[in-house]
């Protein structure tokens, strides 16, 4: 059997990506190109993502996007066997431009449409830059997701354990707005916490000690917010301790709700993960990084986290997911629909009250 040669598009969120990849037989993978256009100055003025600007700015880039990541890849659309697209879950209006993009190729080229859940992206990424083999235990943390999952197979994932009500990146981003740090709040507070006291405020550390790997952000993140308040007017001095005690907040509690998430692992699949896999834009941290190295040696296993650059959305991890579910045989028809909503696993490993 041949190589397999996928380009993804990437257009869930406010990045427009595209990039070619590679599969070889026995699952080795290489970037060939990977393009990826930020909507970060489109968004900034409003201090968050806004749907309609980030479903207008796909589609005037996609094109242009795709073309480079053609381009740099020295590829033709006849040299593709597949067209890989995100088709959710994520803001509506970017999916469908990103899907129908790639329903067009995939018609125009007669080469197969792989529909990518852009969270199985995240979740199959540490294959492409680690070669991890199944199973391995997922920490998936990103703006709008926090879960560990079992990672099986190829589009079989188990839900561990997820979070009870903000996602990690979004309390990063919480944390900033409310501290008058630009947007994208989360690596802006990694480079304040690096100048502060991470123990001038004792937050709290949600879930902590929890049997269940669930995890739980609001009340750290209202702590923050209480003594924010009671500091104002703020120094940067104060923004930076609290930037570092927030984030000394989210280590522990990362590191208590992995162990316990091992635990659970063990458990229901009889046996240790062969790695500990970090995925999505909260991945990029530098602390929790570290935090993380140490807990995977505290369970028995190693660490694989992808480059910061393939942790944030892309385009080489649809790619990627795109030649992993090829390698298969799964393709996707052409009337298939965009999801806004698509959990990986709609049913937790145990029913919870
Ligand atoms: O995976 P991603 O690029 O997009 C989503 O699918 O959500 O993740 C973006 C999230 C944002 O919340 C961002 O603030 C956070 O990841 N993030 C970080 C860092 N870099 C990105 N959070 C903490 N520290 C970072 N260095
Ligand atoms: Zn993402």
């Amino acid at each position: 059997m041949a190589d397999l040669l996928v380009l993804g598009i990437e257009t869930t969120c406010d990045e427009t990506a595209a990039a070619v990849v590679s599969r070889s037989p026995s699952g080795a993978g290489d970037i060939l190109s990977n393009v990826v256009r930020s909507q970060i100055e489109d968004h900034s003025p409003y201090g968050g993502v806004v749907p309609e600007i980030a479903a207008r700015a796909h589609v005037e880039v996609l094109d242009h996007v795709i073309a480079q990541a053609m381009a740099d890849a020295g590829v033709a659309f006849s040299d593709l066997s597949g067209i890989a697209a995100a088709a959710g879950p994520g803001l509506i209006g970017g999916v469908i431009v990103g899907l129908t993009t790639a329903k067009s190729i995939s018609l125009a080229a007669r080469r197969p449409l792989v529909a990518v859940n852009h969270l199985e992206a995240h979740a199959l990424t540490a294959r492409l830059t680690d070669g991890v083999a199944f199973p391995y235990l997922l920490l998936l943390v990103s703006g709008g997701h926090t879960q560990l999952l079992a990672v099986e197979d190829v589009g079989k994932y188990r839900r561990i354990g997820t979070t009870l009500d903000d996602a990690i990146g979004e309390a990063f981003d919480k944390v900033a707005k409310m501290l008058s740090l630009p947007y994208p709040g989360g690596p802006e507070v990694e480079r304040q916490a690096a100048l502060g006291d991470p123990q001038r405020f004792a937050f709290p550390r949600p879930m902590a000690g929890r049997r269940e790997p669930d995890f739980s952000l609001s009340g750290l993140k209202t702590a923050v917010r209480l003594e924010a308040d009671r500091l104002a007017p703020l120094s940067d001095q104060d923004v930076a301790d609290l930037c570092a005690s927030f984030q000394a907040a989210v280590v522990d509690v990362i590191m208590d709700r992995v162990k316990a998430g091992a635990r659970f692992f063990r458990e229901r699949l009889g046996s240790g993960p062969t790695a500990l896999v970090v995925a999505g834009g909260v991945a990029a941290n530098g602390a929790i990084r570290n935090a993380l190295n140490k807990t995977a040696s505290d369970i028995g296993t190693r660490l694989a986290v992808p480059p910061p650059v393939l942790c944030t959305d892309n385009g080489a991890m649809i790619a990627w997911a795109g030649a992993e579910r090829l390698s298969r045989g799964l393709t996707d028809p052409l009337d298939l629909s965009p999801r806004a909503r698509w959990p990986l696993d709609p049913a937790p490993i145990t029913p919870r009250a």
